[in-house]
């Protein structure tokens, strides 16, 4: 079952642009420098290019990454000054640092084996800039055990989307079966997506993290304020350690 697939991506154009617009004068804040230019930012998982419209808009020179084909293909509309490349955030490799390097909105919760995100940690930590600055979000076990355990629907311009999720307290994996559908045909689906993601704790991230040469400070993924015992979602700012730097 392929995700973010025509059907799916198109409406999540539509519906879940608000994060970039939430996430903006923060990042704008904390990891731009106002100055934009020739500097360089590098979006992974960029999705349907919410957030790289407005790297583009602030002069950066931005660059996307995303597994999806249909996801880029509403990138190139939302963002077309920005260079698009369909790859794996497990296997990217660019020439050079980029001075910003971020990951939202879920994308990493899709890792759902921790050696996989404690590699792509080691991977973005080669493709920062010395004065880079790397933020990224994980929903946490917490996040998705609330959130993930209900059946939802969502209005869209075709019909709608039903989102039926469950959440396995042992293995700390979510599921979201995504359905879209036809106002006129209720029956058969236009589209059905199986999403998995995994749940990460802060102690495990801040460890892989370190281990990757990355210092770090964390933040409520909601409020970007300090984080509650119970986040649901954390977002972490970091940079390269000066051990990192000198290797
Ligand atoms: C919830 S969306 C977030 C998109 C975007 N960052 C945003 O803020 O709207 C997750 C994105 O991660 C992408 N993705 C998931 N696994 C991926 C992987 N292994 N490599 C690259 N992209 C991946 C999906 O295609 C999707 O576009």
């Amino acid at each position: 079952m392929p995700l973010y697939g025509e059907g799916f991506a198109a409406v999540y154009d539509r519906e879940w642009a608000f994060w970039a617009e939430h996430l903006w004068p923060f990042l704008a804040a904390r990891v731009g420098d106002g100055r934009g230019g020739t500097r360089s930012w590098l979006d992974l998982c960029c999705g349907g290019g919410h957030l790289l419209g407005r790297i583009c808009a602030a002069g950066y020179r931005a660059v996307g990454l995303d597994l999806s084909p249909h996801q880029l293909a509403v990138a190139r509309r939302n963002a077309p000054q920005a260079a698009l490349m369909q790859a794996d955030v497990r296997a990217f490799e660019f020439r050079g640092g980029f001075e910003a390097i971020t990951c939202v909105f879920d994308s990493l919760n899709y890792l759902t084996e921790p050696a996989d995100l404690a590699a792509v940690f080691c991977r973005v930590a080669r493709h920062l800039a010395p004065t880079g600055r790397f933020v990224f979000d994980l929903n946490t076990h917490e996040g998705l055990q609330d959130a993930w355990n209900r059946i939802g629907t969502v209005p869209c311009e075709q019909g709608h989307v039903t989102i039926a999720s469950s959440f396995d307290a042992d293995s700390g994996l979510g599921r979201a079966v995504i359905s879209g559908y036809a106002a006129e045909n209720e029956a058969s689906p236009l589209f059905v997506e199986e999403h998995i993601e995994r749940g990460y704790g802060p102690t495990e991230v801040a460890e892989m993290l370190t281990c990757a040469g990355l210092t770090s400070e964390v933040l409520d993924g909601h409020s970007l304020q300090a984080p509650e015992p119970r986040s649901a979602r954390l977002l972490w700012v970091c940079r390269r350690t000066s051990a990192a730097m000198a290797s």
